[in-house]
């Protein structure tokens, strides 16, 4: 990997502080700078990054290059808005299960409720877009020293795969979504070797685990992004500070589907290397 200046500005998230004229939403957004490189790390639904990212300075037409972290509405609404605005083709990373038709079935205050979750466009619709996608399983290079993970082993015990998630067969009958489709980016810059998450559907461990495992490395600088820890009991938080000091985290940013037990866990348990993330913000690494 090349070590090179790296900024990520945090376009989309669930929560804004002080600022001027920045919306908060339920997704998720990275614009991903390396050296003269620009990727966009997530779209949110759609609304809030169309209207954060001239404020944030973050010109969308001049984009090349998309990265997805999974087929979720919150984090791929945008994408076809993205391609429609942006002057040249896109450069689409992600894996081939983010088009399957996901869906959350299970109980919301008291009822049954049956939604759809996923992607809301075909390839075709985001390939008329222009659209140039890189669909894989496996790492792939976005930009030199840039990289998406590619589906994440499931290794250990505690993170175990979420219930409500399925995917609705073209059939009409629906399987449980594991959501292979998730991923996460990896990205050396000055400071060290850096993970950028998105729902982290996968579990903060595995992720990390899967990355020291391609990358060779036993430590990383930061770790920003979703983490998926929302109503997930306490054992689940000393499972993953554990993981941080094992990996010598030294910038942990969570958010987006983090929640407030856990945000409060880590502000507690990892002063000084804890910053909850908020639309506006900036992270040189
Ligand atoms: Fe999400
Ligand atoms: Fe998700």
């Amino acid at each position: 990997m090349a070590t090179e200046k790296v900024r990520i500005t945090v376009l989309v998230t669930n929560s804004v502080g002080l600022s001027f004229m920045l919306f908060a939403e339920h997704g998720l957004s990275f614009w991903i700078e390396k050296g003269e490189n620009a990727v966009l790390f997530d779209t949110g639904q759609g609304r809030a990054l169309f209207e954060n990212a001239p404020f944030l300075g973050k010109d969308l037409r001049l984009l090349k290059k998309v990265a997805l972290s999974h087929g979720h509405f919150d984090h791929t609404r945008g994408i076809k808005t993205v391609l429609e605005q942006a002057e040249n083709n896109v450069e689409v990373y992600a894996h081939p299960a983010v088009f399957e038709h996901k869906y959350f079935r299970g109980l919301r205050k008291g009822q049954p409720v049956e939604l759809f979750i996923g992607l809301p466009f075909p390839r075709e619709d985001l390939k008329n877009a222009g659209a140039q996608l890189h669909l894989s399983t496996s790492f792939q290079e976005l930009v030199h020293g840039l990289y998406i993970t590619g589906e994440i082993p499931r290794r250990n015990d505690f993170e175990v795969p979420e219930e409500g998630f399925y995917v609705k067969e073209p059939g009409g009958s629906f399987r449980e979504d594991s959501i292979p489709d998730d991923q996460a980016i990896v990205v050396e810059g000055e400071k060290g070797i850096s993970v950028i998450t998105g729902c982290a559907h996968a579990g903060v461990c595995n992720t990390l685990d899967h990355i020291a495992n391609f990358t060779g490395t036993r430590s990383f600088y930061a770790l920003i992004g979703g983490t998926h820890l929302v109503k997930k009991d306490i054992k689940r938080f000393e499972h993953t500070l554990e993981w941080l000091k094992k990996y010598n985290v030294q910038l942990f940013a969570p958010g987006h589907c983090t929640g407030w037990d856990a945000l409060a866990f880590f502000s507690e348990h990892l002063e000084g290397k804890f910053v909850p993330l908020e639309v506006g913000a900036t992270f040189d690494l």
